[in-house]
């Protein structure tokens, strides 16, 4: 139907950690040179299920920052704010009339975030609603692929369900929008957990080296390599994945665990060697935008003035296919 359009974003909750990197960010410097990219700042999203929003124009600021230290470019994407493009509030508006309650209250996320222990209580029509937000953030742009982390995998399917709905009630407007994942879509976190920042189990580009060899040495590994000398099974090691992601001498770490000739207290070192290696061009480049933060700022201003004349062009359309032109 279309040619390849990118779609994706994320919620500002400051600085990434390489669960962002390895999951999400990795596909977006890959796609933005295969075709054409929007990547979003969500600073509704963060607001469905957070009271506390006093770091949230902070956070979009150390997250943006990230983005185009790692190499995000927004000479060859669109790097915007949702807020900044309030169509995104009338596509909303407009899908919660086809969306059927129950596609909301099944979502698997929803369930996860409003049953249980750690369970919100007395959860947000916005919550409920996230999937519906997401889907006119996807559609406004006539997105064809979302690069997302596999927790968002269901927010887009759930996207793909009122696409569909939409064009089958309304005219054929948008493409159905495909999940795109890495390969590693789920990077463990060192007490074996996801990472995340708020179980403080993550690497993260900024960490200083020696901040790397702390958090590298508290990864589980494999729980039947007890000496040094054992041999190992990189299949069930946490610190293997990243290696296996990110360190070209992956092959060599993986027969010397096997055979034992491989300690785990050397092979942290070494990931963290790699790690703090790798980042050194993120470390200078972020710190030149850090002396610019207004910068960083117009970027995201800029771009949001593309996205903008984009998602008017198509709530037109909506309007039209919709009979809500007056
Ligand atoms: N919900 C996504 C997250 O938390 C962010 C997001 C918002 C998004 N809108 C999107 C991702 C549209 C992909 C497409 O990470
Ligand atoms: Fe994991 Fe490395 Fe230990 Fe093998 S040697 S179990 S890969 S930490």
């Amino acid at each position: 139907m279309a040619d390849k359009l990118i779609m994706s974003g994320m919620r500002p909750t400051g600085r990434l950690h390489l669960g962002h990197l390895a999951g999400v960010v990795d596909n977006w410097l890959k796609f933005q040179n295969e075709g054409k990219c929007y990547f979003e700042v969500a600073d509704w999203h963060s607001l469905t299920d957070r009271v506390d929003n006093t770091e949230l124009q902070r956070n979009i600021t150390e997250m943006t920052t990230d983005w185009l230290a790692l190499g995000i470019d927004p000479q060859k994407s669109t790097l915007f704010v949702q807020s900044l493009v309030p169509e995104h509030a009338e596509l909303y508006a407009l899908f919660s009339m086809i969306t059927p309650i129950t596609w909301a209250t099944h979502c698997p996320v929803f369930k996860d975030k409003t049953v249980g222990e750690d369970a919100i209580k007395n959860p947000s029509l916005g919550l409920l609603n996230y999937p519906v937000l997401q889907a006119a953030d996807i559609a406004l742009y006539k997105g064809t692929h979302v690069p997302v982390g596999e927790d968002q995998a269901p927010h887009v399917e759930l996207s793909r369900k009122i696409i569909r709905r939409f064009n089958s009630l309304y005219g054929n407007i948008f493409p159905e929008p495909e999940t795109i994942l890495t390969k590693t879509p789920r990077i463990m976190g060192f007490n074996g957990r996801k990472m995340s920042k708020s179980l403080d189990n993550h690497l993260a580009p900024h960490h200083t080296q020696e901040e790397l060899i702390l958090r590298t040495g508290k990864m589980i590994t494999d729980p039947q390599k007890i000496r040094k000398n054992d041999p190992g099974r990189p299949e069930v090691c946490s610190v293997y994945a990243v290696h296996d992601v990110y360190n070209s001498n992956r092959g060599v770490v993986e027969s010397e665990c096997k055979s034992g000739a491989r300690g785990c207290v050397a092979c942290k070192k070494e990931l963290a060697g790699v790690l703090y290696d790798m980042f050194e061009d993120f470390r200078e480049k972020r710190a030149v935008y850090e002396t610019k933060p207004q910068e960083v700022r117009d970027i995201l201003y800029e771009g949001s003035k593309t996205a903008r004349a984009v998602a008017i062009r198509t709530i037109e359309e909506v309007r039209e296919a919709m009979k809500v032109k007056f």
